[in-house]
């Protein structure tokens, strides 16, 4: 592909937003996050983390995911890497990995299997995850509550457990300390860009 696919991930309140736009700004790409990319996926997204969504299955749970991960990539990803521009995700599939493979207990091999067939052969060319202690990310939420910060923190633990245990394996991800201010954060990403050649 032309373009490049960046990826942010990382728990509730690692400051993820705030740095992909900063990136996607820096490198003229297009910004998109997931759920939620698409005007399709904005209706499952809906769904989705709504508290008033009450009774959705685990698994039914992850084909939503992996539903609005198709269409973001049919839609929007891939015609922009096949453009030559590049794409900055705020999620993508190793978040399902995490919250529903682990974290619901799905297990991790079957929502990657659901995950490869939801993307095809577009995988990201960078993943930075946010690591941040799952206490101080959630104390830094604000708004409302969605069904996923709701969960309880043995919930999150999972999820950034998860996350960490992926980095260690996967050589396209860097790990960025997320407890620091966004300016050291940002030059943290900025020196993990320079993966990219
Ligand atoms: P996000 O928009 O990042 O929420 P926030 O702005 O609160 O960080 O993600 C929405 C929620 O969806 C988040 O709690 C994680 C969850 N999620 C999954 O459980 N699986 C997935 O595959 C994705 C992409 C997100």
């Amino acid at each position: 592909m032309p373009g490049r696919l960046i990826v942010f991930e990382g728990g509730e309140g690692s400051g993820k937003s705030t740095q992909a736009a900063r990136v996607a700004d820096r490198l003229d790409a297009v910004l998109t996050r997931q759920p939620g990319g698409t005007e399709i996926g904005a209706s499952i997204r809906e769904m989705l983390l709504s508290t008033s969504t009450t009774g959705l299955s685990d698994r039914a749970e992850a084909l939503l995911m992996a539903a609005d991960r198709a269409q973001h990539v049919d839609e929007l990803i891939r015609p922009t890497l096949q453009s030559g521009r590049d794409v900055v995700c705020d999620r993508y599939f190793a978040s399902s990995i995490a919250y529903q493979g682990a974290a619901r207990g799905l297990g991790i091999d079957e929502v990657r299997a659901l995950s490869m067939f939801a993307v095809g052969e577009v995988l990201p060319n960078l993943v930075v995850l946010l690591d941040v202690p799952v206490e101080l990310g959630l104390g830094r939420s604000t708004g409302a509550t969605d069904r996923f910060e709701m969960q309880d923190v043995g919930f999150h633990q999972r999820v950034r457990e998860t996350f960490v245990a992926l980095s260690a394996s996967e050589p396209n991800w860097v790990v960025v300390d997320a407890t620091a201010s966004v300016d050291e954060v940002a030059a943290a990403v900025d020196a993990a860009l320079e993966r990219l050649g």
